[in-house]
């Protein structure tokens, strides 16, 4: 058994082999994994794997020439964890070295390997671990993505990722004064940024209900539907309600629709805290039906390839393989938003994802199916949004824009008229 001193590192190395080889996403398994945990040893569970995770390239490449083969599955995650704790969290070398020999001496499977374990680590260089290169995405995402925007750009997203993300906040009323509140600054949209911060939930204004954790990019949807006070709006894929949050602050009449009961609990919970209040469906979109709203707001379910700063599980998880049926959804879940819109009402359609299937082809491919559908290109023009992000389709932001004020998620943003 595993000594107490090690039983963050035990939960982080069980959770890497869920998303190694059980390809499953932390979202899915952490809460199982981590629950008995005091919440210090689940904080550092969490900060360990998903370090791990997000220099996973680079420790390879690190491990590379100190190992003849491959080892099994448990013994390179081992590994991984512990060069990602010397070398990227600087901890101090032989504290980690005994506690990853500990991991393997634990499991009778791994056992006969603590030597290796042991005399690999040793051979490690932190010196010469900022000279490798940036973790690269996997092909299976790379391809496409280079594909689509070049290499100089997927190199720039790259970087993006290996940093992590700042908080962000949306804000009810007044961004200067919370910002000033929690130290942070106000973005050029209007966001309130974080870089340091600790429980989100103790933060000064959390209970107040003054502001509500969402990335900038993010928060532009829901600016670029912009309904006026009182209008009667459909959020169609709503849980958690970080925009069903803004859309109710801006005074509309709000109808947020979720298939998941348990997310939509997430946007009654954070509408009770923040004193505002919408319709709740829970519902599937493509079968729901209401009188005709004047303005819908389809954030649709898809890769997330857009959020891999916050969750460097997505690559190591995920193959694609799944995508193509979430591509054939959002198409369905357009037609039925248009459907459910009145002559005249604006669609804004958005993903928080890096791939054009997702976005700009989703648009066309729209346009071309529905002859009474318009682009609004100039809903886009937001404040803080530089022109040159706004494509033919629409607004395209990536994680690497905002390098210098620490980034932000990769989005695509389709404002609509219907005729
Ligand atoms: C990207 S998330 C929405 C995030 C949300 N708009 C926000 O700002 O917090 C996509 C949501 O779509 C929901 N969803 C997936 N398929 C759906 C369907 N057929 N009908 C309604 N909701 C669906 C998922 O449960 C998930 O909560």
């Amino acid at each position: 058994m595993a000594g107490d001193a090690t039983l963050p590192r035990k939960a982080a190395l069980d959770l890497m082999g869920e998303v190694t080889e059980g390809k499953r996403l932390l979202s899915e398994v952490a809460p199982k994994r981590l629950a008995r945990l005091t919440p210090p040893d689940r904080a550092r569970a969490q900060r360990l794997v998903t370090t791990a995770l997000r220099v996973m390239d680079r420790s390879d490449r690190a491990l590379g020439p100190h190992l003849r083969k491959r080892p099994p599955p448990r013994i390179l995650n081992i590994l991984r964890l512990a060069v990602a704790e010397i070398c990227e969290l600087g901890e101090a070398s032989h504290g980690v070295v005994n506690s990853a020999v500990t991991l393997a001496r634990a499991d009778k499977k791994t056992a006969g390997m603590a030597g290796l374990v042991n005399a690999v680590l040793r051979q490690v260089d932190p010196e010469g671990w900022p000279a490798l290169p940036i973790p690269r995405l996997p092909k299976w995402l790379r391809k496409p993505l280079t594909d689509d925007f070049g290499k100089v750009a997927v190199a720039a997203m790259e970087t993006a990722h290996y940093h992590a993300a700042p908080l962000d906040l949306s804000v009810k009323h007044d961004a200067g004064a919370v910002a000033q509140a929690l130290g942070g600054s106000v973005t050029p949209t209007g966001s309130v940024r974080l870089a340091d911060y600790g429980q989100v939930s103790t933060l000064p204004g959390f209970e107040a209900g003054e502001w509500w954790v969402q990335d900038a990019a993010a928060a532009l949807p829901a600016m670029a539907l912009a309904p006026a006070h009182g209008a009667r709006v459909l959020d169609l894929c709503a849980a958690p309600g970080g925009k069903t949050l803004q859309l109710a602050a801006m005074g509309a009449d709000v109808t947020a629709l979720d298939i998941s009961r348990t997310r939509m609990e997430r946007v009654e919970e954070n509408l009770a805290r923040c004193g505002m209040s919408a319709d709740l469906v829970v519902a599937d979109a493509l079968e729901y039906d209401a009188p005709p709203f004047d303005a819908i707001l389809l954030d649709a379910p898809c890769s997330a390839t857009g959020t891999i700063r916050r969750h460097p599980d997505l690559p190591q998880a995920k193959d694609g393989s799944d995508f193509p049926g979430l591509f054939e959804l959002q198409a369905h879940l357009i037609d039925r938003a248009l459907g459910l819109l009145k002559p005249g009402g604006r669609l804004v359609y958005c993903t928080c994802s890096l791939l054009i299937d997702e976005g700009e082809e989703q648009v066309r491919d729209a346009l071309g199916r529905h002859p009474a559908l318009a682009l609004d290109l100039s809903a886009l023009a937001l404040p803080g949004v530089d022109p040159g992000w706004i494509g033919p389709e629409g607004l395209r932001l990536r994680p690497d824009y905002w390098a210098e004020i620490g980034g932000m998620d990769g989005f695509f943003i389709a404002a609509m008229v219907k005729a």
